[in-house]
C-alpha cells in the first residue's frame, strides 16, 4: 500500500497547524517531521516541544526523522512529545542495536535511515529490530534538493532484501519527490514517500498527493 508523507519542513510555520490540518485533509498518510540538530546535518529544526504542539492538532502518525547525533539522550523527550514512529540515522549513532532498541522501549515504532552514500549491507544484522528502512535520496538538511539517481538502484535491492527475508518492513524513500518521479521511485519498490516541496509549494494540496498516489500506485501495480 502506497503511503505518501508530507514534509512540513516547507509547512508555513507561522500556520503550522492549519497546514498540518490541510495536508491530513487533503489525504496524508503520515505527518513527517525533519528534526535537525545543526551538527550532524548543517540546519537547525525544531525539538519535542513543537513536536508536542503538532501531536494536539495532527490525527495521522506522526513520523520523525531524527538527524541528531549523538542522538540517544532524546529519544524519550520526542517519545513522550507523541511522536509514532522514530527513525534514526544509522551514521548518527556508534551503538546502533542499543538506540533501536531505546525506541522500541519508549513505546514507539522503529526506523533506521541511511545517507545516500551508505550501503544497505550495513543494515543486514539489525534488520529484523527495524520496522521501517529510511533510505536518503538527498543529502540530508534542507527541502528542496534534486533526488540522486543512484538511489533507485539502492531501493530495487533494499526491497529484495527486505523481501528475502519475509520481512513486514516499510521502505520509505526522502528527499526529491516529486510527482514527476514517485513512478519510477515505487517501481523500484518504495511504499512510503516523503513529499515536502512538491506539496507546499502548491497551492492545492488534494491534488498534490492524489497525483502522486495515482503514479505510485499505476507503477507498483505491475510489480504485484
Ligand atoms: C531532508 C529531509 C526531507 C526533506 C524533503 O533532510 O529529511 O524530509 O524535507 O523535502 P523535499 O521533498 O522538498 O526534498
Ligand atoms: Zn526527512
Amino acid at each position: 500500500m502506497i503511503k505518501i508523507a508530507p514534509s512540513i519542513l516547507s509547512a508555513d510555520f507561522a500556520r503550522l497547524g492549519e497546514e498540518i490540518r490541510s495536508v491530513e485533509a487533503a489525504g496524508a498518510d503520515y505527518i513527517h517531521v525533519d528534526v535537525m540538530d545543526g551538527h550532524f546535518v548543517p540546519n537547525l529544526t525544531i525539538g519535542p516541544v513543537v513536536v508536542e504542539g503538532i501531536r494536539k492538532v495532527s490525527r495521522q502518525p506522526l513520523d520523525l526523522h531524527l538527524m541528531i547525533a549523538p542522538v540517544d539522550a532524546h529519544i524519550p523527550a520526542f517519545a513522550q512529545a507523541g511522536a509514532h514512529l522514530i527513525s534514526v540515522h544509522y551514521e548518527a549513532t556508534t551503538h546502533l542495536d542499543r538506540t533501536l532498541n531505546l525506541i522500541r522501549e519508549q513505546g514507539c515504532r522503529v526506523g533506521v535511515a541511511l545517507n545516500p552514500a551508505t550501503p544497505i549491507s550495513l543494515l543486514g544484522e539489525v534488520l529484523h529490530l527495524v520496522d521501517r528502512v529510511v533510505l536518503m535520496s538527498v543529502n540530508p538538511g534542507f527541502g528542496g534538493q534534486s533526488f540522486i539517481p543512484y538511489v533507485l538502484q539502492k531501493i530495487r535491492r533494499m526491497r529484495e532484501m527486505i523481501r528475502e527475508r519475509g520481512l513486514a518492513i516499510e521502505l520509505e524513500v526522502d528527499g526529491g519527490i516529486k510527482v514527476t518521479n514517485i513512478g519510477a521511485i515505487a517501481a523500484a519498490g518504495a511504499d512510503v514517500f516523503v513529499a515536502g516541496s512538491a506539496i507546499f509549494s502548491q497551492t492545492d494540496y488534494a491534488m498534490t498527493i492524489h497525483q502522486l498516489r495515482t503514479n505510485a500506485e499505476a507503477a507498483q501495480a505491475p510489480l504485484q
